[in-house]
């Protein structure tokens, strides 16, 4: 059995997260950790607040509060959203932890004694009142192109020219608004990517497993040529910059590390305080000459931080000159849209993921944004669309079957797998064609085709409904009984089969179907598995209830009107 290091995309710290995150990287980081757990790899699925930053620290202030304070509120409050949402991380670490310190403290040595960086002289924007100098976006005043008044430092939202600061006309702080502002020098740690890119494109080439969007998203950034760029910033909240003994740094004392510097450092981070906190150990995870050859890694993430992750994360790797783990397959993910535009945590678009779950429980989520998600292009989210396909797949397909075999059980075969008869041709056409479609999802989960396996999985569910159609053990009940008890015995093994299939994408259903059938096995099945003689003759079965309500139409009206919806458009 294989080790596999899983790690999602690490959710900013300000906010709890909308279902166009949860659905490009936490999501399907888990489904898939779930897959490969249930065909009995050891998987390692680390995930973490990202929580350095000015948006943490205007985060904080906008709540009244210290930012290390509403980094430790926010954090739990995320954590707690993703275990209710089933996310089954091994590790939810934070990046403003010890080890994430130390390790980029680390690594920008190590990049420092190899040549790769450099201090240089910036000028900057510094706001005398709030004692602090500004980035790009937190400058606002008249763009000089369109003379709109409200132009941000790095772009104008009504012309669209990219701007620099300095552009603007009577500049404002966007943090407190004051005019008393100056043009400062400030001293900074630059990392020279431009001699690091063939290394780069050497190590992008050697890499055969990515999915076309991230090798598409890693090449075209290289085509557009790499620039030096500044890893660190004059905030407070962040990892310090010290010198390369882990001193002082003069001239740099009270500046932080970037937070794109430091936030994918924090998957090896977070690994080490996974390590800390069970006794295990992480640098075989993630050093080649400590024993992590054999790891296969794989990250998911938005295309927005396929550049990040496939170009300056692995500058930082490259450059250390040191033999870390790096990405084997990286799985990206598209938008999933949210009527006419996208979701938005700074405007409150589209429903959160705490939102989601005061209206129906996690699976309803995790089923539509896994098998309707934004894989292959772009997807829209509408309250039609979830409704529809919730209760056609969930509720008339997956629940109805479950319902009807295992009540019919408990009414004419009190309740316990019938012994008598013999499986025929029937059950032998559409067992194979169950193992047909076992092995299509298969492929598909293993080449991380979510839609594609969800659609595999969803046909075989299908294939129930249709046999117990054919079988009829209701109809055969009233002249052979034999032949009605083979229909349920197999009806009843199918509900097994279709609990293992189901548990990648909704755990808790699948346990609940498992249950009814009085299993807990929710591993992978093989395609050659003689899974039609797992429930043996005489043993319980106990109806646990409706699966899957229907989608009323009467809520999608409410929550229309609850989250804007149609009208937003
Ligand atoms: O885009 C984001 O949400 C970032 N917080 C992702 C960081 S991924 C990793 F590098 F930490
Ligand atoms: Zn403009």
């Amino acid at each position: 059995m294989a080790r596999i290091l899983v790690t999602s995309a690490l959710p900013y710290i300000n906010g709890i997260k909308h279902l166009g995150n949860l659905a490009g990287s936490m999501l399907p980081a888990d489904v898939w950790s779930r897959f490969k757990r249930g065909q009995g790899h050891e998987v390692l699925y680390i995930c973490a607040t990202d929580e350095h930053g000015t948006p943490a620290e205007l985060a904080a202030a906008a709540a009244g509060q210290d930012v290390q304070t509403y980094c430790d509120e926010q954090h739990e409050i995320q954590k707690r959203a993703g275990e209710q949402f089933g996310l089954s991380y091994d590790w939810f670490g934070r990046s403003s932890k010890a080890p994430n310190r130390r390790l980029t403290q680390h690594f920008a040595a190590k990049l420092e004694e190899n040549g790769f960086i450099e201090e240089r002289v910036d000028r900057m924007i510094y706001s005398i009142d709030d004692q602090r100098f500004l980035p790009d976006r937190y400058v606002e005043g008249t763009c000089p192109h369109c003379g709109y008044d409200k132009a941000r430092g790095d772009q104008c939202d009504n012309c669209g020219r990219l701007l620099d600061p300095t552009d603007l006309i009577d500049p404002y702080s966007a943090v407190s608004g004051s005019r008393n502002l100056e043009v400062r020098d400030t001293r900074h740690l630059y990392l020279l990517q431009t001699r690091l890119e063939q290394p780069i494109r050497d190590w992008i080439g050697s890499k055969t497993g990515w999915q076309t969007l991230a090798k598409s998203i890693a090449l075209k950034h290289l085509d557009e040529g790499l620039i030096d760029r500044g890893i660190t910033r004059d905030l407070k909240w962040g990892v310090p910059v010290v010198g390369p003994d882990g001193g002082p740094r003069p001239g740099m004392e009270g500046k932080v590390f970037y937070v794109w510097f430091d936030a994918p450092i924090e998957y090896i981070g977070a690994t080490e305080e996974w390590a800390e906190a069970t006794g295990r150990t992480w640098r075989d995870w993630w050093r080649l000459d400590e024993g992590a050859e054999d790891v296969r890694y794989v990250q998911f993430m938005g295309k927005d931080n396929v550049a990040f992750h496939t170009v300056s994360f692995p500058a930082t790797i490259i450059g250390s000159g040191e033999p870390w783990k790096t990405v084997d397959q990286l799985k990206a993910f598209n938008w999933l849209n949210w009527y006419g535009g996208k979701f938005s945590t700074s405007q409150g678009r589209g429903v959160f993921m705490d939102q989601a779950l005061e209206l129906l429980p996690a699976d309803y989520w995790r089923w539509h944004l896994t098998a309707y998600g934004p894989e292959g292009s772009d997807a829209a989210f509408t309250w039609e669309q979830f409704q529809s396909t919730t209760n056609k797949d969930l509720a008339d397909v997956l629940g109805n079957f479950v319902n009807r075999i295992v009540k019919f059980t408990e009414s004419k075969f009190d309740g316990v797998v019938p012994a008598g008869g013999e499986p025929g041709d029937v059950e032998a056409r559409y067992e194979a064609a169950i193992r047909q479609g076992i092995a299509e999802a298969t492929e598909a989960f293993e080449a991380m085709e979510f839609r594609k396996a969800c659609q595999a999985v969803r046909a075989v569910w299908v294939l129930g409904n249709e046999y117990l159609q054919e079988a009829a053990p209701w109809t055969a009940f009233k002249t052979d009984v034999d032949r009605a008890a083979v229909g349920v015995r197999t009806g009843l093994n199918m509900v097994a089969l279709f609990a293992r299939l189901a548990a990648p994408v909704i755990p808790f259903t699948a346990e609940t179907i498992a249950a009814s059938v009085g299993s807990s096995d929710l591993s992978w099945p093989s395609a050659d598995e003689d899974f039609m003689a797992a429930v043996p003759t005489g043993r319980a079965i106990v109806h646990q209830g409706v699966l899957f309500a229907k989608i009323e139409d009467e809520q999608v009206a409410e929550w229309t009107a609850r989250f804007g919806g149609a009208d937003a458009a």
